[in-house]
């Protein structure tokens, strides 16, 4: 095995928008009268906004113009919420493993289905630390489908099979599967036990354990990290 990228995926690994995403399709559920949990939310982990709706509406037929208005008035509300982000909402060890992959002289792009990707990275303060942005914009087939990886490991020129995508949703895994990525879940294992290695969380993991979990050092020798 040998790994020369990474690939990270945004809502719920870098930071934890999941829960702002859920709030926003919670407010809008609330406002059509349609039943809408948190357990119901876990389904939608890593779907597209379209994907989303449609599966908060349960096979409920809308014309276009309303599942338009939907998807838009879900999205006020969550830029409502994003506009509060700072660096401190970083995840605990997000920024530690970045700097550890940066200084092993790795590369790192972020592969999120979100169209609001850029602005959070923005509002986080971590722009610099990716290589490539491969967001909501970038494809039209969204996760599970592995478009988004491949155009981010095409962006960082490296084969699937040199990267590890860290993700914390079902969807994510299986698209990074199918592309032929090496695979990281965060969360429970009911949720991301698809995954090569599964971790509750990025806090106190450094780039030499992803690396073991997953069955090698993986570095080449010339960007081995010592300590
Ligand atoms: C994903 C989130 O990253 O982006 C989903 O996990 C969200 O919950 C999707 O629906 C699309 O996000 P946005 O910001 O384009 O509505
Ligand atoms: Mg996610």
């Amino acid at each position: 095995m040998e790994i020369h990228g990474f690939i990270f995926d945004l809502d719920g690994v870098i930071t934890d928008t999941a829960e702002f995403h859920f709030l926003g399709w919670k407010r809008l559920a609330d406002e059509e009268g349609l039943t809408f949990t948190r357990q119901d939310n876990e389904r939608l982990r890593g779907l597209s906004r379209r994907d989303s709706l449609m599966a908060l509406l349960r096979g409920r037929a809308y014309p276009e113009e309303k599942i338009q208005e939907m998807m838009a008035r879900k999205n006020r509300y969550y830029l409502e919420s994003i506009r509060s982000i700072t660096p401190d909402d970083l995840l605990p060890g997000v920024q530690e493993l970045l700097n550890e992959i940066c200084a092993a002289g790795l590369k790192s792009a972020l592969g999120s289905a979100s169209k609001n990707a850029r602005e959070v990275v923005a509002r986080l303060g971590i722009g610099r630390l990716f290589d490539a942005i491969s967001d909501g914009n970038s494809v039209e087939r969204y996760k599970p489908a592995p478009d988004l990886f491949i155009h981010a490991a095409g962006q960082l020129h490296l084969p699937p099979r040199e990267c590890i995508v860290v993700e914390d949703a079902a969807a994510g895994i299986e698209a990074a599967r199918v592309g032929g990525f090496h695979t990281i879940g965060l969360g429970p294992p009911e949720r991301v036990g698809a995954a090569d290695a599964v971790f509750p969380g990025l806090a106190g993991v450094h780039l030499q354990d992803v690396l073991q979990a997953l069955g090698g050092n993986g570095l080449p020798s010339a960007k081995r990290i010592s300590g």
